[in-house]
């Protein structure tokens, strides 16, 4: 079946749901991605959250709102394409939901005023919207609604690789349509964590029995094993930076 955004996270939003609340992670549950998601929280952490509107299209579960609410924002406003990741999100932010709004969206329009929002944000959605025309839709509306700074965190790569969820695009690809949309790139910043993921793909695709859907339970071998490599790998990570894989692109409104 062709990938479709909203019928595919709602499906991964039911297998996470099955894990059990509060469990952040948007997509498969492995050490390797606890530690991606160590590796991207802490260059998350430093945005001066406090005080502004913030936007996050695709927020998933939830976990990067709980984030920037600690961080004391004027307002706080997650969207999603699925129904189920709200649903989801609401589960989990329940004790601080007065201070969050959680919106349906069409994945291609933002219910917001033009420049509402001080800073807007994703979080490895932007590459897994394959559809070219859906993405420049979906940018062009977060220039619009955005009066300040737009985050993206997303895996980039040299040159364009499709697969059937994601795909990775180069830098300049985003550069080129924040810019029709008068954002300027102000920041790059690589997260590398090159040889973690290489070695965890590995001993995933070695060990796996058959084709697992995202989300889905994975193999106790797999976790033994991804766990055994990261100490050496995720120091391989820290000395060699790839520039490639989860990005940081910070775009500022230009003058
Ligand atoms: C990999 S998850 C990331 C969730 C969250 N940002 C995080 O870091 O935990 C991707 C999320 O983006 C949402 N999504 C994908 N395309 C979207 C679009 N065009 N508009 C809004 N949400 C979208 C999916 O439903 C899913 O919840």
């Amino acid at each position: 079946m062709k990938y479709s955004p909203r019928p595919y996270w709602t499906e991964v939003a039911e297998r996470i749901q099955a894990r059990g609340l509060r469990n952040f992670l948007a997509g498969d549950d492995t050490p390797f991605y606890r530690y991606q998601r160590s590796r991207f929280l802490e260059e998350f952490r430093k945005i001066n959250f406090r005080d502004k509107s913030v936007l996050e299209v695709g927020c998933g579960p939830g976990g990067n709102l709980e984030v920037i609410h600690s961080a004391n924002p004027k307002r706080l406003v997650g969207c999603d394409i699925s129904q189920k990741m709200i649903d989801l999100a609401t589960q989990n932010l329940k004790s601080i939901l007065p201070d969050v709004e959680l919106i349906l969206t069409d994945g291609v329009t933002l219910p917001f005023e033009d420049e509402s929002m001080d800073i807007a944000c994703t979080v490895t959605v932007l590459h897994h919207n394959t559809d070219e025309e859906m993405l420049v839709r979906l940018m062009r509306e977060i220039c619009r609604v955005t009066r300040e700074k737009v985050f993206l965190f997303e895996s980039t790569s040299n040159k364009i690789k499709a697969g059937e969820s994601t795909i990775t695009r180069p830098i300049g690809h985003y550069q080129t349509i924040m810019g029709e949309y008068g954002f300027k790139l102000t920041e790059v910043k690589y997260i590398s964590v090159f040889f973690s993921r290489l070695t965890s793909a590995v001993i995933t695709r070695l060990m796996s029995l058959r084709k697992r859907k995202e989300g889905e339970p994975i193999p106790s071998m797999v976790i033994a094993c991804q766990r055994a490599c990261l100490p050496l790998t995720r120091l391989l990570d820290r000395c060699f930076t790839g520039q490639r894989g989860l990005t940081k692109m910070l775009f500022e409104q230009k003058a």
